[in-house]
């Protein structure tokens, strides 16, 4: 009998406790610090609207006010950081070669017409600007626009270049950086660790399992920006990509975090919560409702005229 109340009212009280913990993160954990906050982010700097990672992209994106750009990181034979979504060159360029394989000065330039990742059936025509840009001709042309950075390679000099570019340019508070796997996203953090990392999937899969026994607002937390598909997108995705990337396990995990308690919590701590790749005024909408931080798309026109319609304001 006595062991049952003291059961149960321990049980009660660690309920309790992680209940008031969730809604008031701030009792136990230090907020971590803001030095940007974005609500508008663009996919590869607007992959829908001009052709993915090149200048005129990210020109565009920031002449409409947005307030971060997300891309891609490769390093060249010569070890030039540059900004490129693919290892291989194929896809985008036509000519099936390693980024690592070549100087940078031998990158062939992009196609005419790409196809938008996810958007179906969807391909963006590009103007004159088909070059292949330096991650330093980002940071030169930007100075104040915060930065995305996808590690996409699990290669130490580039990690380590990248991390020199960021100090260079005197943007650590303007940078996030990381990556799906949790080796490059430890490596980011030990390389320089006042560059904000996000969330790695292991990561996610952990935040999933500490957040629904209760355990997560006992928990410091590293990461400072948390970034998740939303599961609608699985439909948008071409089906060739649907079969070779979605793992069932992914769509699920992701459909478990859509929480918007969990999303106040992490805010709350001072953790960004951003969705990708959002297409479309009812996505828009539902991120927004479910109290994210911020939306990813490849189209910031529309996003922007999503926010002005529906006086989605400035949170700065
Ligand atoms: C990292 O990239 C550079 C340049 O492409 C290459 O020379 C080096 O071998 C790579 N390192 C690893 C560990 O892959
Ligand atoms: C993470 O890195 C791997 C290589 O280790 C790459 O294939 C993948 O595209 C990267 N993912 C993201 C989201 O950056």
């Amino acid at each position: 009998m006595c062991a049952a109340v003291y059961v149960l009212s321990t049980v009660t009280g660690y309920v309790l406790t992680s209940a008031l913990l969730l809604k008031c993160p701030t009792l136990l954990h230090r907020k971590k610090r803001e030095n940007f906050l974005s609500q508008h982010i663009s996919h590869r700097g607007g992959a829908g609207e001009n052709l993915e990672n090149t200048m005129t992209a990210f020109k565009h994106a920031v002449n409409l006010g947005t307030d971060m750009l997300e891309l891609d990181c490769q390093l060249t034979k010569d070890e030039q950081v540059v900004v490129s979504h693919d290892s291989n060159l194929k896809r985008a360029t036509g000519v099936n070669t390693q980024v690592c394989d070549m100087a940078y000065s031998e990158l062939p330039p992009y196609l005419c017409k790409l196809g938008v990742t996810f958007q179906r059936e969807c391909f963006c025509e590009g103007g004159e600007d088909k070059r292949i840009p330096l991650l330093r001709d980002v940071f030169e042309a930007f100075p104040n626009t915060p930065v995305n950075i996808d590690i996409k390679v699990n290669n130490d000099t580039l990690i380590k270049k990248v991390s020199e570019l960021v100090v260079k340019y005197d943007r650590e508070h303007l940078t996030v950086w990381g990556n799906a796997s949790n080796e490059i996203v430890k490596k980011c953090y030990k390389e320089n660790p006042r560059i904000p990392v996000l969330f790695s999937f292991p990561r996610v899969l952990q935040l999933l399992g500490l957040f629904y026994t209760g355990l997560l607002p006992f928990v410091p937390l590293k990461e400072q920006f948390l970034e998740i598909p939303m599961p609608s997108i699985i439909t948008k995705l071409p089906l060739l990509y649907f079969f070779l990337h979605a793992s069932e396990c992914l769509i699920f995990s992701c459909s478990l975090l859509m929480r918007k308690s969990l999303f106040e919590h992490l805010t709350a701590r001072g953790i960004q919560v951003y969705i990708w790749v959002l297409n479309d005024d009812e996505d828009f909408q539902r991120a927004f409702d479910l109290g994210a931080t911020g939306v990813m798309t490849d189209f910031p026109t529309r996003l922007k005229d999503f926010m002005d319609r529906n006086g989605i304001s400035k949170l700065q």
